[in-house]
């Protein structure tokens, strides 16, 4: 399995982060010394995905720690740089949150520091093959089909987490349960995670699947090819409206209407209790250019403005479950204004 995040000694202190830019075409590592590198990597997404953004924060700020020993930093510059690490990017609650993990070891030096963000990437991967599997079990009882078909958006795998993944985890714990059947892998405009990367995973576990255009998913739910939608998260706030990738508002809306489950999995560490509603969830505006270009060419005409909403909010009351490694809950069937706290970290 690929790693996206990683921690290397050698040859000096650094993050090591598998290129997702450059996927499929070429498996690249980009080698973070600096905060401006990392701060780079997160925002051209290099590095993505909630539990790895999580994973890259709180592994952050011990390159950060090294790198204000190296260059003479006092303790407010070292705070102020921390903070642009954990603000890189506004709607993924996981990138903050795995920099608080690992702040307050740092009175007691760069060595605890790591400990604890060592302690974020092993927990994460326990977290995902938990809710892995807590959630195909959902999906077999509720489904009580042999095969189920899955459609799915964005990429979820190891790719976006630490390890297994998240929607996906659910994925090849139903394939290895041999009780999965094709997967609808929704292409994820405008910067094709679904294609790019989620094909390449499911290519590379031999999953049976095909990539379609995100304007085709809800007429897949509809015309029945389909048994359940599984996605990943974001944000899942107290009552449990979830913000992932735009478009997952699309399947959740055809899942209603054909009254097929919608799954959002994530771990735990992307509840956030803190967040009332989804009213409140900052949504990452990117830039336009990426919506009016394709492949480096330009598509749209000239002066055309791109309007590029990097998530979409789910509302809880189109969500059938929400599975973390701490269980599940049914936000459409049992709404309640702190509907997450049984399950959040
Ligand atoms: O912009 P991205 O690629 O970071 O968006 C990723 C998603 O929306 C994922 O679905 C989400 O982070 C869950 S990853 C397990």
């Amino acid at each position: 399995m690929v790693l996206a995040v990683e921690w290397v000694e050698t040859p000096e202190p650094m993050i090591r982060l598998l290129d997702q830019t450059a996927l499929p075409a070429q498996e690249t590592y980009l080698d973070i010394t600096t905060v401006d590198a990392l701060v780079d990597a997160i925002q051209t997404l290099a590095v993505r995905g909630a539990p790895a953004l999580g994973a890259a924060g709180a592994l952050g700020v011990v390159v950060a720690m090294h790198q204000g020993a190296r260059d003479g930093w006092d303790d407010s510059r070292l705070q102020s740089e921390i903070d642009r690490i954990r603000l890189a990017r506004p709607t993924a609650v996981n990138l903050a949150w795995g920099v608080d993990q690992v702040r307050g070891g740092m009175t007691q030096g760069v060595d605890q520091v790591l400990t604890l963000a060592r302690g974020v990437v092993t927990d994460d991967e326990a977290a995902n093959r938990q809710q892995a599997r807590l959630g195909a079990d959902w999906i077999l009882e509720r489904t009580g089909l042999e095969r189920v078909r899955v459609v799915t958006h964005c990429n979820t795998g190891a790719l976006a987490t630490t390890a297994w993944g998240t929607a996906y985890g659910i994925i090849h714990e139903l394939h290895d349960r041999d009780r999965l059947g094709l997967v609808y892998a929704d292409e994820t405009r405008p910067l094709l995670q679904g294609s790019r990367l989620t094909s390449w995973e499911l290519t590379q576990d031999g999953i049976e699947h095909v990539v379609q255009v995100d304007g085709a998913a809800p007429s897949t739910i509809l015309r029945g090819l389909v048994d359940v939608a599984i996605i990943g998260a974001d944000r899942i706030t107290a009552n449990g409206d979830t913000a992932n990738k735009v478009g997952s508002v699309s399947l959740a809306l055809a899942c209603a209407r054909a009254g097929i489950p919608f799954i959002v999995a994530a771990p735990s560490s992307t509840v956030d209790l803190a967040t009332a509603t989804g009213d409140e969830i900052v949504i990452e505006q990117r830039d336009p250019e990426e919506v009016v270009n394709f492949g480096g060419r330009r598509t749209a005409p000239e002066g055309a403005v791109g309007f590029n909403p990097a998530f979409d909010v789910t509302p809880h009351d189109l969500i059938s479950a929400v599975v973390t490694e701490r269980g599940v809950v049914e936000p459409a069937n049992t709404p309640h204004p702190n509907l997450l706290a049984r399950i959040a970290g």
